[in-house]
């Protein structure tokens, strides 16, 4: 386990600097140490909320003493007011801030891994009876969701809202105007067997809604037709692609807002304005839009830039349309596939022939099945620790 060996005040008293015996250095300000104590009167014991506020710490908070315990803990005493907090060298380890912060290295969180078409033969598949009697495997497959956006479920019974009982299983439905559950079916007509469904281009969902649902669940209910294919795409890659490539334009497509709108029945007017790849502040890939459908006009633009911003959007959609980025395949009746709808594009491709296509989908969201996959993954933890 870690342990400290050295504790130096520093900075006339602002910071510490830490060192542990395994090598690591790192120094952490007063007034962290001070916001993040974990005393009882700072962090309720039931359920760890803290008690304080920023305002609640001194402006000149200092560290007035400081040692390493015989355990390798870290003991501190602040001023002014004399409080007394104690550290495990673990948990300081574990948030250790005082590191190159590389915008390069990290715009993709760890743990997410960008894939192509080679995906195709490693895609995670579980059975439904699997994943309602076995949650470790559930688990598993929905780490899938969590590193690649996607995953595939077989088995799922064909009927009306199981798709719903598959959301529950790590989560909630997120009810929308469409309503719970929504159907995408097309009849062909037998006697015109000239009338052809369009396919649809690669997208993401609801884009007009803020915020979008980060999750969507599509179950087939019946495929008896010719194509009607299922394509799904790593938008996350397709943004790598872009950067890699063409970086004013990627840059472009970040830097600017785009718009969204959809209206619909009983007054449904939904709008948002936001970039087609978005990031975080520190340069961090967060979502991606995608949706020419309900792109409404762009008028956050410059008029200056918006020749460039158009060039940027199309060569955005040029790298989504290649046939090395996207994986396809037919649907069966009573397979699912889940994925998230802030980085997987889907769409289909044209249908025709006798019979009929029939999906239901609903959508959920990613921080119900965050915290199933976390509170798993933390009582295995525990089980190993106790080994
Ligand atoms: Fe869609």
């Amino acid at each position: 386990m870690h342990a400290l060996n050295r504790s130096d005040i520093i900075d006339d008293g602002r910071a510490v600097a830490l060192a542990w015996r395994d090598g690591t250095v790192a120094r952490f300000h007063a007034v962290w140490l001070r916001d993040n104590a974990l005393d009882p009167e700072t962090r309720a014991p039931s359920n760890g909320q803290r008690l304080i506020t920023v305002l609640d710490i001194p402006a000149d908070i200092r560290i007035a003493a400081a040692r390493v315990e015989p355990n390798g803990d870290l003991w501190l005493r602040f001023a002014p007011g004399g409080k007394e907090a104690t550290f495990p060298a673990g948990w300081l380890a574990d948030r250790i801030y005082d590191a190159p912060h590389e915008r390069t290295s990290g715009w993709i969180a760890p743990g997410l891994e960008c894939w192509d078409r080679s995906l195709e033969g490693r895609l995670a598949q579980i059975a439904y009876a699997d994943a309602v009697d076995d949650r470790a495997a559930l688990c598993g497959w929905l780490a899938a969701v969590r590193r690649h956006g996607l995953a595939v479920m077989s088995g799922v019974p064909c009927e009306d809202g199981a798709v719903c009982r598959v959301a529950e299983l790590f989560g909630h439905v997120r009810e929308t105007n469409y309503g719970r559950l929504f159907d995408v079916r097309s009849e062909v007509d037998p006697v015109n067997l000239a009338y052809t469904n369009l396919g649809l281009q690669a997208h993401t969902d609801n884009p007009y809604r803020d915020p979008v649902p980060t999750l969507q669940l599509l179950a087939c209910l019946q495929n008896s037709v010719e194509g009607g294919e299922s394509i799904l795409l790593d938008g996350f890659n397709a943004a790598a692609r872009l950067r890699a490539e063409a970086p004013e334009a990627f840059a472009l497509l970040t830097r600017h807002c785009a718009r969204f709108e959809y209206a619909g029945a009983k007054g449904v007017r939904l709008r948002a304005r936001r970039p087609l790849i978005e990031l975080a502040p520190d340069g961090a890939l967060v979502a991606v839009r995608f949706n020419s459908r309900s792109a409404a006009p762009f008028v956050d633009i410059p008029y200056e830039e918006m020749a460039a911003y158009y060039n940027a959007y199309r060569r955005f959609a040029e790298i989504i349309e290649r046939p090395d980025m996207a994986i396809e395949f037919k649907m069966a009746p009573g397979d699912l596939v889940l994925f998230d709808n802030t980085r997987v594009l889907h769409a289909r491709t044209a249908f025709s022939g006798a019979g009929a296509r029939w999906l239901q989908g609903c959508y959920a969201d990613k921080d119900g099945l965050l915290s199933t996959l976390d509170a798993f993954e933390s009582e295995v933890g525990a089980a190993r620790a106790l080994e």
